[in-house]
């Protein structure tokens, strides 16, 4: 449970903010690349925080994120001409490099230098995995990037997507790390009986003991949590995940499989964008990426075509038969978008009930509301300048009953990036 305060402190990410000034130290991905396919391409709009902004691919290639609206008169840039190095307001033609600086001004006299003292703001951007980064926090405080292992390895070895959550950013954060859910809003009633034929750990022992108990630990980067279920007579079967300032989830996985991750950021406080990455540290990624498929999303949008106009496509035969939630685990991964979605825009949590798996959720809060109130006490974070504290995996692991998670050296390793 939250007081009010801390709600609204944890949820609000506005410019001028005390999390909204937090979150907008760390680079953040704005985009998919493939958004701005080729070189002078239409430009784009998003939102970030709050703030409107639109995006363009110059002739030479880079990326500029500017305010989405023009500074003379505020028309909307989106519908500005892309054209050599800059962008083009469709209204009275003031054009825009991507620092933001006024580089043309039509409508001015040929002798004027007004273009000159117009900026409107830019933000830096880079590329990597297939996201837009961008960071918008102050200038003189711009870190380098996280040095997440995905930005890292080639390109057949990840894949990305984004979905678009009505929500605010942190009830779906917490929807990431409660690991607990995995083995009852997204599986079949017959998972049980069919568990003692699965391949996978998580097949086989998810769901003859969905009581995990939970083990969180701080990082430097955010925090670690083991939940151990029985497994045989002598074994725990342990999922591993993580929480990364400030958004950063990362859901359990196979013992040295491919790693899934989730960058979970305001759109507004109201909605977030799930962005999705999936990839193997070791070789190249087979089979459909079937999360989140396009075809599943609303024409023209990042919004799974089972949302809250329709409830989800909840089906209650399948509910009575073959689910326990009888809503389909696709279209904009509709099953967490109608839990997390349906506790409101932002959860009253002076109301909640927390229980024992709820451990990592209560420690990922602490640590977000913590960062951002040393940040108005002048303390910046750590995590932001630390790179290095990025270089991490999730897990899972058998083990046996009297081995800790983070006392096995093969976990260990195959938790940490080298
Ligand atoms: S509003 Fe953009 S140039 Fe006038
Ligand atoms: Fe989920």
């Amino acid at each position: 449970m939250l007081t009010r305060e801390e709600n609204e402190l944890m949820s609000r990410t506005d410019k001028g903010t005390p999390m909204g000034e937090f979150c907008r130290r760390f680079w953040t991905p704005v985009l998919l690349s493939e958004e701005l396919p080729e070189p002078d391409c239409a430009p784009v709009q998003t939102k970030i925080y709050g703030e409107e902004l639109v995006a363009f691919r110059t002739t030479s290639g880079k990326v500029g994120l500017l305010k989405e609206f023009c500074p003379h008169r505020h028309a909307s840039l989106f519908y500005g001409r892309n054209e050599e190095e800059g962008l083009r307001c469709a209204y009275h033609g003031w054009k825009f490099d991507t620092e933001g600086q006024c580089v043309d001004m039509m409508s001015e006299p040929a002798e004027s230098n007004f273009a000159n003292k117009v900026t409107t703001t830019a933000y830096p951007t880079q590329e990597g995995a297939g996201f837009i980064w961008a960071y918008m926090g102050p200038p003189e405080l711009q870190p380098p990037m996280p040095e997440l292992e995905y930005l890292h390895v080639p390109e057949n070895q990840r894949q990305t997507n984004k979905v678009f959550y009505e929500s605010n950013f942190v009830q779906v954060i917490e929807g990431e790390i409660d690991t607990v859910h995995a083995s009852i809003l997204h599986s079949r009633l017959d998972s049980l009986e069919n568990s003692g034929s699965a391949a996978t750990l998580a097949g086989r022992y998810s769901f003859r003991d969905r009581a995990a108990r939970f083990h969180v630990e701080d990082t430097d980067g955010g925090i670690l949590i083991g939940a151990n279920r029985n497994a045989e007579e002598d074994s725990y079967y342990w999922r591993i995940s993580r929480w990364l300032f400030p958004w950063v989830t990362m859901i359990p996985r196979e013992p040295k499989g491919p790693c899934r991750s989730g960058l979970i950021v305001p759109v507004d406080d109201e909605n977030c964008w799930f962005f999705l990455v999936r990839w193997d540290p070791y070789k190249p990624l087979e089979g459909p990426y079937n999360e989140a498929p396009r075809d599943g999303m609303v024409p023209g949008t990042w919004l799974g075509m089972a949302n809250k106009t329709n409830h989800y496509l909840i089906d209650r035969e399948a509910q009575r038969t073959e689910s326990f939630s009888g809503i389909p685990n696709s279209m904009g991964r509709a099953q967490d978008a109608a839990m997390t979605d349906s506790m409101g825009a932002i959860v009253d949590r002076t109301e909640e009930h927390l229980g024992t798996t709820d451990a990592a959720i209560i420690r990922m809060r602490r640590r977000l509301i913590q960062g951002a109130r040393d940040l108005q006490e002048g303390i910046e974070p750590y995590a932001a300048s630390h790179p290095e504290v990025f270089k991490v995996r999730s897990g899972g692991a058998l083990l046996p009953r009297n081995i800790h998670f983070t006392d096995d050296a093969d976990v260990l390793a195959d938790i940490t990036v080298k």
